[in-house]
């Protein structure tokens, strides 16, 4: 069962692009599977020595959503999926132990760099498509449970591309030192989870133009593959305010809403892929965090959702005034037609001139 569990049904969680590769009879059984999992599995006590405990080092990848990424077609970790974006393409590594194409000769430290700075051993900064900026945050005590997890996995052969960048990417340090050791209760608990482990703001965080996540909106909602990650902070209106941490921390571990519909899309991967084996008290602990953080005000809006983008006066280009032009030309005969003050708009054209 657990064998079954952990080479056949974690391919299918969370990720990209498997999103619509999914076969949905796979996914029922991983579902169930996963169910019976998690029934019976309570995260072992930490050890008091600096040993990594790959049972907990389990757990710790169920926290994170089971790193979805790397399960592509080729098997349980052994990486391959494609991401793109502006910054071109890179590929999920081979994280299996494969000595050719994973990180089977790859010491324990060098691991740990990869996972926590996005330090490649080749000397090289993987991009932060890879989340090592939360992953920093991690205690030393779970990377290290995590390291000895991923010793444990079937090694699988599969070369993966090179990535193809359109700029370099810059050396990353981390704000702070991680800790030695997670907290292990409360509020504390439960934002060490959401910001070292489980990267719920990499998706409900929106991000600034240059694509770093806005803190001024942390977790107010974003959107992320074309789906919409809606707003988890306590604001009553817009976010998630009215439910209690009971019905939170159902969610994370049933996937399923107060009102009794169901999340879906990559929540839904995250949630299947291990959320669901979260223990009640950590599901909690996030519940206890999340009414602590900042209510924002903010719905997170679909592409087709978002207003064109009006040219303002301050940036526009010479060549663009005919553009402009056109559209005040436009309002204007609008609001001639609805008979209101087209003077309002030949004072604006009179001060763009
Ligand atoms: C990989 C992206 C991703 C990650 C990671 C993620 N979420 Fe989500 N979450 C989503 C998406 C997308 C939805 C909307 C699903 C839908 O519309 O069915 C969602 C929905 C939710 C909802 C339901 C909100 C509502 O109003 O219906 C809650 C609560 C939630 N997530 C909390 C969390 C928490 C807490 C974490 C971290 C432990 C987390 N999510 C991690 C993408 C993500």
């Amino acid at each position: 069962m657990h064998v079954l569990a952990k080479h056949t049904l974690t391919k299918h969680t969370l990720t990209k692009h498997t999103l619509t590769k999914i076969v949905p009879l796979t996914l029922a059984i991983a579902i169930m599977a996963f169910g019976a999992l998690s029934a019976s599995a309570a995260p072992p006590a930490a050890p008091a020595a600096q040993e990594g405990n790959p049972e907990r080092g389990a757990y710790i990848l169920s926290l994170a959503g089971g790193c979805g990424c790397h399960m592509g077609q080729a098997g349980f970790l052994a990486g391959g999926e494609k991401f793109e974006g502006p910054f071109g393409v890179v590929y999920a590594s081979n994280i299996t132990p494969d000595s050719e194409t994973g990180i089977g000769n790859w010491s324990d430290q060098e691991i740990i760099d990869a996972i926590r700075l996005g330090e490649h051993p080749g000397d090289t900064q993987l991009h932060p498509v890879m989340p090592y900026p939360t992953f920093s945050n991690m205690a030393d005590q779970d990377v290290r449970d995590l390291v000895a997890f991923l010793r444990t996995v079937e090694p699988v052969e599969n070369a993966v591309p090179p990535r193809e960048l359109e700029a370099p990417v810059p050396p990353f340090e981390p704000r702070q030192p991680a800790p030695a050791e997670a907290p292990t209760e409360g509020v504390d608990r439960g934002a060490y989870i959401v910001n070292a482990i489980a990267h719920c703001g990499d998706c409900h965080t929106p991000r600034t133009p240059q694509g770093a996540p806005d803190m001024s909106k942390m977790l107010a909602g974003a959107m992320i593959e074309g789906q919409v990650a809606p707003n988890i902070t306590p604001h009553d209106a817009t976010g998630i305010g009215t439910w209690s941490e009971e019905e939170i921390a159902a969610l994370l571990r049933t996937g399923e809403r107060p009102d009794g519909s169901e999340v879906g899309g990559l929540m839904k991967l995250s949630v299947d892929g291990g959320y669901v084996n979260m223990t009640e008290s950590d599901a909690l602990a996030i519940a206890a965090y999340l009414e602590t953080v900042p209510a924002v005000a903010n719905t997170a809006q679909t592409p087709e959702e978002m207003p064109e983008e009006m040219p303002t006066t301050g940036g526009v280009l010479p060549a663009n005034w005919l553009i402009v032009a056109g559209l005040a030309a436009a309002l204007g005969t609008l609001l001639l037609v609805s008979g209101v003050g087209l003077r309002v708009v030949v004072r604006r054209v009179q001060r763009r001139n």
